[in-house]
């Protein structure tokens, strides 16, 4: 399998591994085919702004790849402008990935909105356009 240098960085080197004491919002989704599981952390301060995001991922390579990707992004954004941290988005910012491992990059959309969820549900907030992780 053909893999980025960028994918293969962050799988060697991935950042914002761990946890986040009293996070502000936590999510957690699973890969019900590959069973891989991803856990996001996120510290929000009462501007709604992301000051700091961790992972802790039980998966392949470029699920590890992408949630120390889509951690970096999310960090100095506003609630509202994570959303804009797709799949797609964690993706080009790899470099992209091989077709097979495109579920990969949908995990870490999937678990920064849970997170997200998390946190709006906890400060009654409404997020507009974040739906509701199954
Ligand atoms: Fe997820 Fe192999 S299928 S690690
Ligand atoms: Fe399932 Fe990567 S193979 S998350």
């Amino acid at each position: 399998m053909n893999y980025s240098d960028k994918v293969m960085e962050h799988f060697t080197n991935p950042q914002n591994v761990g946890e986040i004491e009293n996070a502000s919002g936590c999510g957690t989704v699973g890969n019900a085919v590959c069973g891989d599981i991803m856990r996001v952390y996120l510290d929000i301060d009462e501007n709604n702004v992301i000051q700091d995001a961790k992972f802790k991922t039980f998966g392949c390579g470029a699920a590890i790849a992408t949630s120390s990707m889509a951690t970096v992004l999310v960090k100095g954004k506003t609630v509202q402008e994570a959303l804009e941290v797709t799949n797609k988005a964690v993706m080009d910012a790899l470099d992209g990935l091989p077709p097979v491992k495109v579920h990969c990059s949908l995990l870490a959309e999937e678990a920064i909105h849970a997170a997200l969820w998390d946190y709006a549900e906890k400060n009654n907030l409404v997020i507009e356009g974040l739906e509701k992780p199954v």
